[in-house]
């Protein structure tokens, strides 16, 4: 099949690849000319892993191509898939309008029928909004057929993820064109659900609340686990030997981040608003997360208050929202460093994605320093906090790490390592919800 996918971003760049190996003809374009160009040459703009290997090779079979030329792009295919972003505005509703340039642009170039796929993660009501707004501008409502097809890809994983998803989820209403999606992934082994527009959209929403739900459930635990003087990991532990419950997405730790689950938490939240629905679960999801990197910091803060001079020198173990990926978007890491800015005399930062220092805009950006090395990071420093679990600070020898600071303190933001080790390092170790409340 030929389809052109539009947005060629963390989704749509996978997309693109992966529906290249299904055998189709795919032209993945976007408005960004140097994020084009450097596609075009098989160079990834993100970091993603397999990602850049497996792109190159999508790249030699002839079949995938990237344009910055999006009207082309539109008339030369029979499906348009859209992989546009959709962040929040400043009340937590989607902003949806990149999509609605899609719409106008498609809108100019369409001159027979085509099936628009709306993989971008939209509120409730998107797909019929799109339907009526294109029907309407291009004065035909026969010429296309809108579907909805979230998609659940992890950053960090995107390739697997999309090769072998656990459910493909196609929400419509014409029959030709669910068919036509349908065809898209028939090779792929993967649960199919048909179902209309607003399910589709709200299976999406759903997941993602789902798993924030998990997520800020664990650290609400360990609030309590804290004052109980209980190690929340073996709470943990405990409670994911329970099938019905499962171990996933049940670790304590500064919170969650990324484009997606704050993002798609407020938007359900500002949706359920609207249409005059209680969402007190969502909110008591989106209070405990946005209040996480803080209660980690307070703590710190309550330690070095009694045995460091200020300004402090703090090192930072990560800045990206999870490993392996360069997202900062929303990150709690960027919480713990702009919380803690005003105290301290620097903040040494590393992780092994940044390039610039230029990603994240700090209020006092001449107290940040970014570091090439853990060393580097730690000298000096009067406590070090880990804020993303990468592979590589799990080898740290924390002795060695411990000569090198003023205070050796280390705050774990993840849960990442055993307490006993680090204490036996000659760290103070502070965690959260690990028998100790500082
Ligand atoms: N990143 C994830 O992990 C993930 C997972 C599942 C779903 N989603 C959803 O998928 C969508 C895309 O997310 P992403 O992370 O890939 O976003 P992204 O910001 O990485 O990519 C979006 C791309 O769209 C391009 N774009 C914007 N307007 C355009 C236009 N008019 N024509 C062509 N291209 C245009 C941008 O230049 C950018 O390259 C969002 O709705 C997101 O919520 C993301």
């Amino acid at each position: 099949m030929k389809i052109a996918v539009i947005g060629s971003g963390y989704v749509g760049t996978t997309t693109a690849a992966v529906l290249t190996s299904l055998h189709h003809h795919v032209t993945a374009a976007d408005i960004d000319i140097t994020k084009v160009k450097k596609l075009k040459q098989g160079i990834l703009p993100f970091v993603e892993p397999g990602l850049d290997k497996f792109l190159i090779s999508m790249l030699e079979t002839g079949r995938l191509n990237f344009t910055a030329d999006i009207y082309q792009a539109v008339k030369d295919n029979q499906v348009l898939l859209i992989a546009v972003g959709t962040p929040s505005r400043a009340d937590g509703t989607a902003d949806l309008r990149f999509l609605q340039s899609v719409a106008d642009t498609i809108a100019c170039s369409i001159h027979e029928y085509k099936v628009i796929v709306i993989k971008s993660t939209v509120p409730v009501g998107t797909n019929r909004w799109f339907s009526d707004y294109l029907g309407n501008k291009i004065g035909n409502p026969h010429m296309f057929d809108v579907i909805s097809n979230p998609e659940f890809l992890r950053e960090g994983n995107a390739l697997q993820d999309m090769l072998h998803p656990d459910r493909t989820v196609i929400g419509g209403k014409s029959q030709k064109a669910i068919q036509i999606v349908k065809e898209i992934y028939e090779s792929m082994q993967s649960n199919l659900l048909v179902t209309d527009w607003e399910t589709a959209e709200l299976i999406k929403y759903a997941s993602n609340s789902f798993l924030a739900t998990k997520i800020s459930f664990i650290n609400e635990i360990a609030r309590i686990a804290e004052h109980a003087g209980a190690d929340v990991v073996e709470i943990a532990r405990g409670m994911g030997m329970d099938s019905r419950i499962g171990s996933e997405f049940l670790r304590a730790g500064i919170g969650f981040g990324g484009s997606c689950f704050p993002k798609d938490l407020k938007a359900l939240i500002a949706t359920a608003k609207e249409l005059g629905a209680d969402s007190k679960i969502l909110e008591a999801v989106e209070y405990i997360n946005r209040t996480q990197p803080n209660f980690y910091t307070e703590k710190l803060n309550r330690l070095l208050q009694k045995i460091a001079k200020r300004p402090w020198k703090i090192a930072i173990l990560g800045l990206t929202f999870k490993p392996d990926t360069d997202d900062q978007r929303e990150s709690p890491a960027i919480q713990v460093v702009n919380h803690l800015l005003e105290e301290c005399e620097e903040i040494r930062i590393i992780d092994p994605t940044i390039q610039t220092r230029n990603q994240t805009p700090w209020p006092h950006e001449q107290k940040v320093t970014i570091c090439r090395t853990t060393t580097e990071s730690l000298s000096g420093a009067d406590a070090v906090i880990l804020c993303t679990d990468w592979e590589q600070f799990s080898n740290i020898d924390w002795k060695e790490a411990a000569s090198h600071m003023r205070h050796p303190v280390l705050l774990d933001g993840r849960n990442m390592f055993d307490p006993d080790d680090i204490r036996s390092a000659g760290m103070r170790y502070l965690a959260l919800g690990r028998g100790e409340f500082e």
